[in-house]
């Protein structure tokens, strides 16, 4: 016999969209349950992007979740983009009033779970047979089976899918519309005990590929190389993985600082949007809904911004009834999906070189020329990566 209880609203998934919708909601005195399949510590160590939009930043201040990422967080006026042995400044503080701050995702993982079990929320690790029923009835059910093996069923208003992109909920919505575009190339990305050898990011693209300089801290760098979509993790040794690194970022007189190498991986590069993003009283959020490639650094900033919206239309159907917001849930998330997704696009197109094609390589130096010499065009890449439409959090 399962153990039944009750919530107000079942969170399925303990990333950045469930952990923020948990909290957001309960600043605004709505209680949830948590469920996630994966242990604590496997969620507070998986290596993400850590690029805040400005408002990203404000949402997790008013979510309480803040304190850390003022003192730690590096707050960063622009990006360089670098082509043709040139090295660009874009100053999004100058063109539109907004900066972005470099703090790793793990770190905000690890903020809202510690923000939320001090409040003394239920947050459920390492759960197994993690299921949704009765989505278009009133009382949908969240049941799950503890780490201790013990089976629950949690009778909630609503439930929300934050479960990332191979997560349970998406299935769940019958006529979904998917749109997805893979591109032939990946990122080899790695993390180094290395003091970063810039004050901001670098966006470069060289004949041999692109390559990204982003850093963690001021002691620790982390990079990427773009490289084939197939590649294979061991035909990259730490040398070779230096090299090109120094070659792709080479300006006289400057060097790529290198140190230990700590981690080491490849991600797939794709773009994929599913909608609509709710059915019943199901709602999607996060990469459950919308996976962004990560040149540019979306991925993170729409999942928080998801939970934003999901908390206030939850908050007005739960507590004043109103289902006017939750009505407008996935047209309102997706609008914003949607440019980010072409801004996504829009970078990853630009940067990454297409091998044996002349035609856009020219196209590519052409729009970098563009951006980096017209005010207008660098202040529209400067509005989209700040962060364009973020919605924002009042209680
Ligand atoms: N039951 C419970 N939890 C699940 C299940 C399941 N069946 N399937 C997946 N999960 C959990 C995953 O283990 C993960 O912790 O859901 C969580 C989803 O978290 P994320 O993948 O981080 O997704 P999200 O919160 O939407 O955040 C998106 O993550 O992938 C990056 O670049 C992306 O920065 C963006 C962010
Ligand atoms: C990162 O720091 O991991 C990062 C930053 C910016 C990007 C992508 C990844 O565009």
């Amino acid at each position: 016999m399962a153990v039944t209880s009750r919530t107000q609203v079942g969170i399925v998934g303990a990333g950045p969209a469930g952990l923020m919708l948990s909290q957001l909601l309960a600043l605004r005195g709505i209680d949830s349950v948590l469920v996630e399949n994966r242990t604590r510590e496997y969620c507070e160590a998986r290596q993400r992007a850590g690029m805040l939009e400005a408002g990203t930043v404000a949402a997790l201040r008013a979510a309480g979740a803040g304190k850390r990422l003022d003192v730690e967080g590096l707050e960063h006026d622009g990006i360089y983009l670098q082509f043709r042995g040139e090295r660009h400044h874009v100053n999004f503080r100058e063109l539109v009033g907004r900066t972005v701050t470099v703090y790793a995702q793990t770190e905000i993982v690890k903020d809202l779970i510690a923000a939320r079990l001090a409040a003394g929320a239920a947050i459920e690790f390492s759960a197994s047979s993690v299921a949704i029923s009765d989505v278009t009835s009133d009382s949908p059910v969240l049941s799950y089976v503890d780490a201790s093996g013990v089976a629950h069923e949690v009778t909630c208003d609503v439930i929300a899918g934050c479960d990332g992109f191979h997560g349970i909920s998406r299935p769940l919505v019958p006529g979904l519309s998917l749109y997805e575009r893979s591109y032939p190339y990946s990122w080899l990305g790695i993390l180094a005990d290395a003091p970063p050898s810039t004050d901001e990011l670098i966006y470069s693209r060289h004949e041999s590929g692109f390559a990204l300089y982003s850093m963690r801290s001021p002691e620790v760098s982390r990079l990427y190389l773009q490289v084939p979509a197939d590649e294979r993790l061991e035909d990259w040794s730490d040398d070779r993985v230096w090299s090109q690194l120094q070659l792709r970022f080479a300006l006289p007189g400057w060097s790529v600082s290198e140190g230990r190498i700590t981690d080491k991986s490849i991600t797939p590069m794709r773009s994929f949007v599913a909608g609509p993003m709710r059915h019943g009283r199901l709602f999607l959020a996060g990469d459950a809904a919308h996976i962004v490639p990560p040149c540019g650094a979306k991925g993170l900033n729409l999942a928080v911004g998801d939970a934003i919206v999901l908390a206030s239309a939850l908050s007005d159907l739960l507590t004043e009834g109103s289902s006017t917001l939750a009505d407008a849930y996935s047209d309102t998330c997706l609008s914003r999906v949607w440019r980010a997704t072409h801004f996504s696009y829009f970078m990853t197109s630009m940067m990454h070189v297409l091998p044996d094609d002349p035609f856009d390589d020219l196209i590519q130096l052409a729009q970098l020329r563009y951006v980096t010499g017209s005010r207008p065009a660098a202040t529209s890449l400067a509005e989209n990566y700040s962060g364009y439409e973020s919605p924002r959090f009042e209680i």
